[in-house]
This record gives structure tokens, C-alpha cells and sequence, in this order.
């Protein structure tokens, strides 16, 4: 049997750490080594599964981690200790941060040439088709007006979302074109006739709401929308968990999750 893969993880007592938790409890490809938390976090020295005989506490020291692989949701401090970690101990790491700044993405990219690295804005893999359909359909039809909207729950702190970036990144690229010169993120007052080729952002925010995007492609007398919804945190942890088994033992690089869709698409079929 291969052994279990040793996973710490980061941000452990959040939203998409419990998330985590629940479904690794019950996954024999790992081993859970390290449940990490923020240096002023409240749960240092908690049980991490107070219900059961497992003696793992919550903790702030990375000093005692043994991991090979770390998935980390936490925040923008929270990365860059988990890249500190993964790069002096070689370890793989698999991050869903979001609201990061051009300094972290520069960090990201460099720490990819030592070890194996995976960064999704969005680990559900609806998401990742999504993006894919968006792709041709932003190549297709190149002079459609573009807009993606977004809806998140009322916490979330970045916008627009990750997700919503890295969609309009795509259908950018997909164009010949950077999202840098794009995109239109606010409009208010008057800000005139609608720019041919700019991308525009929407955002909506409210409730317990887990994830709604929807790229709008308008053109005249007709429109495509391309819409993911998420109802259930646990698709992005599911993925998360895929991810890292995916990325264990892979060469330093920086990886994503439609890397991971490839691969899977170019496994011949499994016959019963
Ligand atoms: N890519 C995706 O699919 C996806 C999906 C959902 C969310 N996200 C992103 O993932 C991140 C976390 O989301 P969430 O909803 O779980 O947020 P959350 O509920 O606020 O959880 C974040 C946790 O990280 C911990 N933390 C903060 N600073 C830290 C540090 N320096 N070191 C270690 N842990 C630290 C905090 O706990 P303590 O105070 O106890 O340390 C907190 O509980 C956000 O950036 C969010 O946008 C991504």
C-alpha cells in the first residue's frame, strides 16, 4: 500500500479549514501532521477532533511541522509562512488564498522553482470547465461585450473575487489581450458609452452565499451566459484534497488545476 501522504494544514481553524478537516478525518491517502493556525489565534492548543482519541491540537509553530505536502487557507501572513516552510523543507504546497498583491504573486512564482506549487483562486473543478468554456467562447465571439458578475457571502473581504479575476484573466488571453488594460471595475455617476473590449466586473455581496459567477457575453440580439454556482463549501476542499494528492511527488513547477483537468482528460477511459 502507499504510504500516506503527510499533510499540515494551514488557516485549519477557518471556514475552509474545518471544511478540510471533516473530509481528511476520513481519507486514507493522508496523514494528518499539523493543523496550523494564526500567531493570535484562539485555538492554539485546542483538540482538533475533541470528539475523538486523535490527540492532534491546533498550533501556531511550524517549527515542529514534518509535512510533505501543505494546503493552506488562511490569508495573505498565513502564505507567506507557508511558503517560508515549503521552501526550506521542500515541501508541495497547495494554496487557495486569495487577495493576494503583486509582492505575493512574485513570491508564488519564485518558490516555484523549488518546489511543486499549486494557486487556485477556485478549487472547484465546475470552475475549472467554466473557465475552459469561457476561453472559446471569448475567442469565438471577440467582439461580444464581456461582464462577469459575481456573488459572495456577506464576510468575504477581497473583491472582485479571485475567481472573478482569473475568469476575466482567461477570456483576456483567450483575446490576445491583458486584463491590465481591460478591465473596468467600477462605474458610477457617468462614466460614459461602455468601452469595446473592456471587460467589466460586477459584484454582489450578501448572506451565507458560497460562490455564484456568471460571465455575460452580449452580443446584438443574442447573449451567452456561462454560470457556476456553489452550494456547498465542501467542493472547494474536496478539490483542495485532490489537488495536493495530485501534486505530491511532482517536480518543482508552478501548477494548476486545469493542469490536473488535463491530465484526467487524457487518461483513457476505465473499463468495468
Ligand atoms: N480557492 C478557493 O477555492 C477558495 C474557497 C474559499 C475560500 N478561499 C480563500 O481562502 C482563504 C480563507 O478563507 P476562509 O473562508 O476559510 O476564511 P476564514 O474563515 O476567515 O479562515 C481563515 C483562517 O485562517 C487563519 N489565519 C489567519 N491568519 C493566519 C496566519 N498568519 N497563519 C495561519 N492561519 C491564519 C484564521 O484562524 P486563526 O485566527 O484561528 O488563526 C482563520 O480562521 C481566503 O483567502 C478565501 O478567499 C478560497
Amino acid at each position: 500500500m502507499t504510504p500516506a501522504i503527510r499533510l499540515a494544514l494551514n488557516g485549519a481553524s477557518g471556514r475552509m479549514g474545518r471544511a478540510l478537516l471533516a473530509l481528511v478525518r476520513e481519507d486514507r491517502r493522508f496523514e494528518l501532521v499539523s493543523a496550523l493556525v494564526s500567531s493570535i489565534s484562539t485555538h492554539h492548543g485546542a483538540l482538533v477532533f475533541p470528539e475523538s482519541s486523535a490527540s492532534l491540537r491546533y498550533t501556531r509553530e511550524w517549527g515542529v511541522v514534518a509535512a510533505s505536502v501543505v494546503i493552506d487557507f488562511s490569508g495573505p501572513d498565513g502564505l507567506a509562512a507557508a511558503l517560508d516552510y515549503c521552501t526550506a523543507h521542500r515541501a508541495a504546497l497547495v494554496t487557495g488564498t486569495t487577495g493576494l498583491d503583486a509582492a505575493m504573486q512574485t513570491r508564488l512564482h519564485e518558490a516555484s522553482q523549488q518546489i511543486p506549487l499549486l494557486h487556485a483562486a477556485n478549487f472547484s473543478l465546475g470552475v475549472a470547465v467554466l473557465t475552459r468554456l469561457l476561453r472559446d467562447a471569448a475567442a469565438a465571439l471577440p467582439d461580444w461585450d464581456l461582464e462577469i458578475v459575481e456573488a459572495h457571502h456577506a464576510r468575504k473581504e477581497d473583491a472582485p473575487s479571485g475567481t472573478a479575476l482569473a475568469l476575466g484573466h482567461a477570456a483576456a488571453e483567450a483575446r490576445g489581450t491583458r486584463l491590465a488594460n481591460d478591465a473596468v471595475y467600477v462605474r458610477e455617476g457617468r462614466p460614459g458609452a461602455r468601452r469595446s473590449g473592456s471587460i467589466g466586473f460586477a459584484v454582489v455581496r450578501g448572506g451565507d452565499v458560497v460562490g455564484e459567477h456568471t460571465a455575460l457575453l452580449l452580443g446584438q440580439g443574442e447573449r451567452v451566459e456561462l454560470s457556476h454556482r456553489a452550494t456547498d463549501r465542501s467542493i472547494f476542499a474536496r478539490g483542495a484534497l485532490e489537488a495536493a494528492a495530485w501534486l505530491a511527488g511532482k517536480e518543482p513547477g508552478a501548477y494548476s488545476i486545469d493542469d490536473m483537468l488535463q491530465e484526467r482528460l487524457q487518461e483513457p477511459p476505465i473499463l468495468l
